[in-house]
């Protein structure tokens, strides 16, 4: 399984650097603490950060970001800053990122964002490193993009709810869509989701979890 490999997609990205509004949207419900990101308590990963846009998104925020990718060129800027860690890693050859002796090994996290990015293969590992309460926000091209535009490799598109298939009965899905989006940054065919690890957290006789708010209100 792949990612989105295309050249033009890369630089794309790059010239982008406002946050999704998904994550904009979802954003404040990541909890400020609970994760174990080293001694970085409560931190967020974006995973395969690109310009680190919504990195730098969460850091404005205050929170600690763990930013991932295998090209981390774009990311030398925030060396200096004590909140965020880069991570230089290739997700899908060699050492797996999650895997022990690999850099996330043991990890949990508040908040897992990812964007624009696609290895089916990690989906279990990126759930298993959510903490409790923890946060995930996942925005990603989806089938029906190969009509208009790049990318257009089903290995690149998420099939018609595929990630509400992976995350049922593991995390509460909050949020849910998958259609076009012709006002995106990139637009095309989007597969969104926004889900909570608070399933086993209940204290309703119903074993229901707690409701999030949709539209919680956004920080500037
Ligand atoms: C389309 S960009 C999205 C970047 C960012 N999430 C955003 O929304 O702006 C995809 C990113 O995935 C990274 N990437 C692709 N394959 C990767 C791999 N095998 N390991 C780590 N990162 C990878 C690329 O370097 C690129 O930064």
């Amino acid at each position: 399984m792949q990612n989105i490999h295309h050249p033009d997609l890369r630089s794309r990205h790059l010239r982008i650097t406002e946050p999704s509004p998904w994550v904009r949207r979802f954003a404040p419900l990541i909890p400020p603490g609970g994760g174990n990101g080293g001694d970085k308590g409560g931190a967020v990963l974006d995973l395969a950060a690109g310009g680190g846009r919504h990195g730098r998104y969460l850091l404005g925020l205050g929170f600690s970001v763990v930013l991932v990718d295998r090209n981390i060129a774009p990311l030398a800027d925030l060396a200096g800053e004590p909140r965020a860690e880069i991570i230089e890693a290739d997700m899908e050859t060699g050492a797996a990122v999650f895997a022990p002796g690999g850099p996330l090994a043991g990890r949990t996290f508040a908040g897992i964002v990812v964007v624009n990015y696609l290895h089916r293969p990690l989906v279990e590992d990126i759930v298993a490193a959510l903490a409790p309460g923890g946060v995930l926000i996942y925005e990603t091209f989806a089938s029906g993009n190969e009509r208009f535009q790049r990318p257009r490799n089903p290995d690149h598109l998420l099939k018609s709810g595929e990630l509400l298939d992976l995350l049922r009965d593991r995390l509460q899905i909050v949020a849910y869509e998958h259609g076009l989006d012709e006002t995106a940054e990139i637009p095309g065919v989007k597969q969104r989701v926004c889900a909570v690890n608070d399933l086993d957290a209940s204290d309703r006789d119903d074993g229901e979890p707690g409701p999030h708010p949709v539209a919680p209100e956004q920080e500037k």
